[in-house]
């Protein structure tokens, strides 16, 4: 859309854009001179998969510290913006069959990606009657045993509604309940003009069953940059992840991108073995967070 919207600009016409999440300023140029120094001093090489870890070192720090989310640098993985989180996570922890629950109307790529490693994927519907919060009673009624993941997005595009923090908690005891994951977008968590963001993370026993999506391309208006990354539970997510980036080759944006873009490809990635992809180690009522997320090891 935004492809079609730039070329009918190229021919001169005018065009309101409402198709995507792009900032209306420039990246700060405090940002800009770092990112020019660092190119000049040599920066330019191979650095280690997972991102810079005196980077996630910082991002864990802040976000532990802003957001009440307990990590440390080894739950923070820096991808190529915000996007290939969603379709690792995806990619990690569903299997065909599994359930997914989105919200709808919502950012299209949690229903692609879904379809894409043929899920089932379930709307939950926002409506303008309910300030485009969810519907808790209709959630329950979509819950079922093949529930694997959930997808929240507050700030949400493109509604802008900011989930009620008794929305998020009831969610939260959901989730403990019926033991399923939470993919928590939270891409807009810094652009709220009232009130404090809660991260359904940073309440009792959810950072061991939440993948936090987030990045820098709209608070810092870096959508060109590609800069995003999660923060997530060591075990279950990150082996299959990396299974999955051994038995494929490099993945690369492209080949993120082509699969978000295709509803039902094939690839040899979706002819790998399914049991590799699901975490060794799934969330359980009964397990206790590793000690590596235990809020004693917050830094
Ligand atoms: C809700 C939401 N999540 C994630 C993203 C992806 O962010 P990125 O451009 O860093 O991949 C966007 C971008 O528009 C978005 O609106």
């Amino acid at each position: 859309m935004l492809a079609r919207a730039q070329a009918l600009e190229a021919q001169g016409r005018k065009v309101v854009h409402l198709e995507i999440g792009e900032p209306d300023f420039d990246t700060p140029a405090y940002i800009r001179k770092a990112a020019a120094e660092a190119l000049e001093a040599g920066f330019t090489h191979y650095g280690p998969s997972a991102g810079l870890p005196e980077f996630r070192r910082l991002i864990a720090e802040q976000w532990s510290r802003e957001r009440g989310i307990p990590c440390d640098a080894d739950n923070v993985v820096v991808t190529p913006g915000a996007k290939p989180i969603m379709f690792f996570a995806m990619l990690a922890l569903l299997e065909e069959g599994d359930e997914l629950l989105y919200p709808n109307p919502g950012f299209p790529i949690y229903e692609s990606v879904g379809n894409f490693l043929n899920a089932r994927t379930v709307p939950l519907v926002l409506s303008e009657q309910n300030g485009f919060d969810l519907d808790l009673r209709e959630l329950e009624t979509k819950i079922t045993a093949r529930t694997r993941m959930l997808v929240l997005n507050s700030p949400h595009n493109p509604s802008g509604a900011v989930m009620k923090p008794e929305t998020v908690e009831a969610v939260a005891a959901l989730a403990r309940k019926h033991d399923f994951w939470i993919l928590a977008d939270e891409i807009y968590a810094r652009i709220l003009y009232e009130g404090r963001h809660l991260s359904i993370a940073s309440l009792p026993g959810m950072a061991e069953r939440t993948i936090v999506l987030d990045g820098f391309s709209k608070t810092y208006a870096m959508t060109g940059w590609r800069l995003g990354f999660g923060i997530m539970e060591k075990g279950p997510v990150t082996p299959p992840w990396r299974a999955a980036r051994t038995r494929c080759g490099r993945w690369s944006r492209s080949s993120a991108s082509a699969a978000t873009s295709s509803s039902r490809a094939s690839t040899s990635c979706r002819a790998s073995p399914a049991s590799s992809r699901r975490a060794p180690s799934t969330p359980s009522r009964t397990s206790p967070a590793p000690a590596s997320r235990a809020p004693s090891s917050r830094s």
